[in-house]
């Protein structure tokens, strides 16, 4: 990983804040019509808090912009475990995202593949294709986090989901780190399909994954490799310690 892919900021405060901005900046390069995956979890949170407020709200293309999930805890729409709840308290309720352009993982189905069946035809019906193609990415922009053990999205270590190669949307019944329920995630390919992707992650539990992340490790974070531009922004706190040798 080039040295260009990675931004160390000196407090969470100052993460938040140059995450929200650079967020911002890239949705107001939206010219038609476009498509942004959020995360869940909680670091993201006051970065959606900051874009909704002033002056960043401002910049962002609302009307424009549909907006779809990297993964979802299988609980019931408006649980508190619910990324797409999260989402909507912080950041989609606040800019007045009209319900429609609101793509939320379907939770209410029998089984979490039955969630990912439905939500990948949905994905494939907004994007035209069923086929992703590196030139017709699905996504302006994807949003993500990692967890302590390396996870991206629900894509956890040594699970299959993080090996599927066809499928752009698994059923995970049983997460491999907290909250312990089951979960809807997409697959690397399809977190992977997009113009940007903008890792944020935060606090010293993180620095042990992301060393290795950045050791080449084969963790799930590591391998989010796309056409576009992966961009890590990182606190201190989180951000390996450079011997110099
Ligand atoms: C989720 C997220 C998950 C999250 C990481 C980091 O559903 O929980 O999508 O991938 O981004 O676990 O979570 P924190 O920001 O809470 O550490």
């Amino acid at each position: 990983m080039t040295l260009h892919d990675l931004l160390v900021f000196d407090s969470r405060d100052a993460l938040v804040a140059a995450a929200a901005e650079r967020i911002a900046a890239l949705l107001g390069t939206i010219s038609g019509r476009g498509a942004v995956c959020l995360t869940g979890g909680s670091t993201i949170v006051p970065v959606y808090q900051a874009l909704a407020r002033r002056p960043l709200r401002e910049k962002i293309p609302v009307a424009r912009i549909d907006w779809f999930f990297g993964d979802e805890r299988f609980v019931p729409a408006g649980h508190a475990l619910s990324n797409a709840a999260q989402a909507q308290e912080a950041l989609l309720g606040p800019l007045g995202v009209r319900p429609e352009r609101i793509h939320a993982m379907p939770t209410h189905a029998a089984t979490p593949q039955a969630a990912a069946d439905a939500y990948a035809a949905t994905l494939a019906a907004y994007h035209g294709a069923e086929r992703l193609a590196p030139d017709r990415p699905l996504f302006d922009l994807v949003l993500l986090g990692m967890g302590a053990d390396g996870h991206v999205a629900s894509l956890f270590p040594g699970q299959p989901g993080v090996e599927e190669g066809r499928r752009w949307v698994v059923g995970v019944d049983e997460a491999g780190h907290p909250p312990a329920v089951p979960r809807v995630s997409l697959t690397l390919p399809a977190l992977a399909s997009s113009r940007a992707l903008l890792f944020i992650v935060a606090g010293p539990d993180k620095r042990p994954a992301l060393s290795r992340v950045l050791a080449g490790d084969d963790l799930p974070a590591a391998r989010v490799r796309s056409a576009g531009p992966v961009l890590w922004l990182m606190d201190r706190a989180a951000a390996p310690t450079t011997r110099i040798e």
